[in-house]
């Protein structure tokens, strides 16, 4: 399975205010990026902050994308999946009456029944990133498409489990110690190397797609 990061950034490294208000920062150039992003997956991973913050999740809605799934063979629109510790979410959210599978993946034995699958890979406290990766790929997911928010990104690095980001760069300066970025926490043990394997700038927005280097110790000749 080939997972892909896609966020959003300021100038100055923030993927959204101190207040982890919904980001405003981002132009419609990008939100088509993302939107294509989403249109090549199979899945889509989104946090449960994101998700309550902002209501609904990025879905394809060009019909030309859509039609270009189908013709692959894809489902029209990718499954959405929603990390989730406590596996509570306000069934008012208008995620849930968005057209899109939903799945849940969580810690907790939660019933979930606005969920087509829920999926409960726990190691106790949370999810159990390697296993929940395994059986995402077991469950025939080949491309995922990870649109944060920060605690999930972050979990995500510190698992080495994002091979592939997608950064916005975005004309913004916004501030705040407290504003989240695309790896928060306390500092990964085992830095990650990127590759820059594409790079566009379009209007005021520079659109980046880095590799992740794999360390040569751990290649497999
Ligand atoms: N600029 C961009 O491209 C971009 C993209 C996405 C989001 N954002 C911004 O990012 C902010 C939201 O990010 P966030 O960090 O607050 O929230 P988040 O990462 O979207 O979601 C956090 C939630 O995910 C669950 N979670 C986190 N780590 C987990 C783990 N290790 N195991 C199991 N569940 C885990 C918990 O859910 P429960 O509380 O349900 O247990 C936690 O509350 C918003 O401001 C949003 O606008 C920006």
């Amino acid at each position: 399975m080939i997972s892909t990061l896609v966020l959003a950034m300021t100038a100055d490294g923030k993927i959204a205010d101190g207040s982890r208000s919904p980001a405003k920062f981002s132009s419609p150039q990008d939100f088509r990026h993302l939107e294509k992003q989403v249109a090549q997956a199979d899945a889509v991973l989104i946090g449960a902050g994101t998700l309550r913050i902002h209501g609904t999740t990025m879905r394809v809605l060009d019909p030309e994308l859509i039609q270009a799934r189908v013709q692959q063979g894809q489902a029209p629109q990718p499954i959405q999946i929603v990390c989730s510790r406590s596996g509570h979410l306000d069934p008012d959210l208008r995620f849930f009456r968005q057209p899109v599978p939903r799945w849940l993946l969580t810690t907790a034995d939660v019933e979930g029944k606005e969920f087509d699958r829920v999926l409960q890979i726990s190691n106790g406290q949370d999810i159990d990133w390697q296993r929940a990766w395994l059986e995402l790929a077991n469950l025939g997911i080949d491309r995922l498409c990870i649109l944060g928010g920060s605690e999930i990104a972050t979990a995500l690095w510190e698992q080495d489990l994002i091979d592939e980001f997608h950064l916005t760069i975005c004309p913004w300066v916004l501030g705040s110690a407290a504003a989240p970025t695309a790896c928060d926490g306390r500092g990964l043990k085992m830095p990650h190397q990127l590759e820059l394997i594409n790079h566009q700038v379009i209007d005021q927005e520079i659109f980046l797609h880095y590799r992740r280097i794999i360390p040569r110790s751990t290649t497999i000749s």
